[in-house]
């Protein structure tokens, strides 16, 4: 029985919602609100990921697009996301990709925070959003529902801090649990081939302790893992659940949305990634027969 190995983790959120209803602008805004340089007029570097602290909780934010991820990591039967944020802007309601997104949300069965965005606008109107959304099944605290939904606006940065509490709130009654000891598994969220440091993925940490030195595979692909590098661009020698980190030593590029885990062995990774490379190989010789 390892349940007493389990602590709780941060929520891992994405961003939903209509095109231009300002799901780029929401990020940032709490990501220059929220994430403390690291050194005066320090830039936080882009890893695809960010973890911000509220009330001395830590919230981690993917940057990829929620519909993105959801379609990729639920193609392979995985899952990133814990809540989903619903930008609904203020001055359009609910729109297709709204109503797509709350499919998605739906389907996965995540939880969906509505952020009503752009409350700056003239002809903002929070209210006929949420009458919107009730024909879509959303049914907000306000309309009598349990969905959370708060009024923002990204480009003032007015009630971000709003919208991060919700997010514990809601996070509080997942009861996010992982062990954090233990080899690690979880995500590849991003992959790049750089030129100064070779093969590069960017993991989302969701099981176990990622550590400097462990072997690690991830799809086709296997790594010693050289250098861990966390969301304000810092060397870190190890990376727990919720924890997104880029990691550095692997021999090709994983793709998105493989799983990783580390294995105990150079031996035992070698022989999975040239087992899973083979496969690959003879269905491209079969002729495309699947
Ligand atoms: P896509 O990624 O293209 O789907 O758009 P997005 O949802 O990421 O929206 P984005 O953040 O790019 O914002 C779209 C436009 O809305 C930009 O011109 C933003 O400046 C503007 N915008 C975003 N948030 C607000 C807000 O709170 N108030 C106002 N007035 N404008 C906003
Ligand atoms: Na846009
Ligand atoms: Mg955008």
């Amino acid at each position: 029985d390892d349940a007493g190995d389990l602590v709780n983790r941060p929520p891992v959120v994405t961003i939903m919602g209509h095109v231009d209803h300002g799901k780029t602008s929401l990020l940032d805004a709490i990501r220059e609100a929220n994430v403390v340089s690291t050194e005066a007029g320090g830039i936080t570097q882009h890893i695809g990921a960010y973890q911000v602290e509220k009330n001395g909780q830590k919230i981690t934010f993917l940057d990829t697009p929620g519909h993105e991820a959801f379609t990729a990591m639920r193609a392979r039967g995985a899952q990133a996301t814990d809540i989903a944020i619903l930008v609904v802007a203020a001055d359009d309601g609910v729109m297709p990709q709204t109503i797509e997104s709350i499919k998605h949300a739906k389907a996965a069965g995540v939880p969906i925070i509505v952020a009503i965005n752009k409350i700056d606008k003239q002809g903002a109107d929070s209210t006929r959003v949420r009458t919107e959304l009730l024909q879509h099944e959303v049914f907000v605290e306000s309309m009598g529902g349990e969905v959370l939904d708060v009024e923002v606006s990204a480009l003032k940065k007015t009630n971000l801090d709003g919208l991060l509490e919700a997010v514990l709130l809601q996070s509080e009654v997942l009861e996010l649990k992982a062990p954090e000891k233990g080899p690690a598994q979880g995500l590849v969220i991003e992959s790049k081939l750089d030129k100064g440091r070779g093969a590069v993925a960017t993991v989302l940490v969701q099981r176990g302790m990622l550590s400097v030195g462990d072997i690690v595979v991830a799809g086709n692909e296997w790594a010693k893992v050289r250098a861990l590098i966390d969301d304000k661009g810092e060397q870190v020698k190890s990376a727990g659940p919720s924890t997104p980190v880029e990691v550095l030593g692997f021999s090709g590029v994983p793709d998105a949305g493989d799983r990783f885990a580390v294995v105990e062995s150079e031996a035992r990774a070698r022989e999975i990634t040239e087992y899973r490379q083979r496969v690959i190989r003879e269905k491209t010789a079969g002729g495309g027969a699947t």
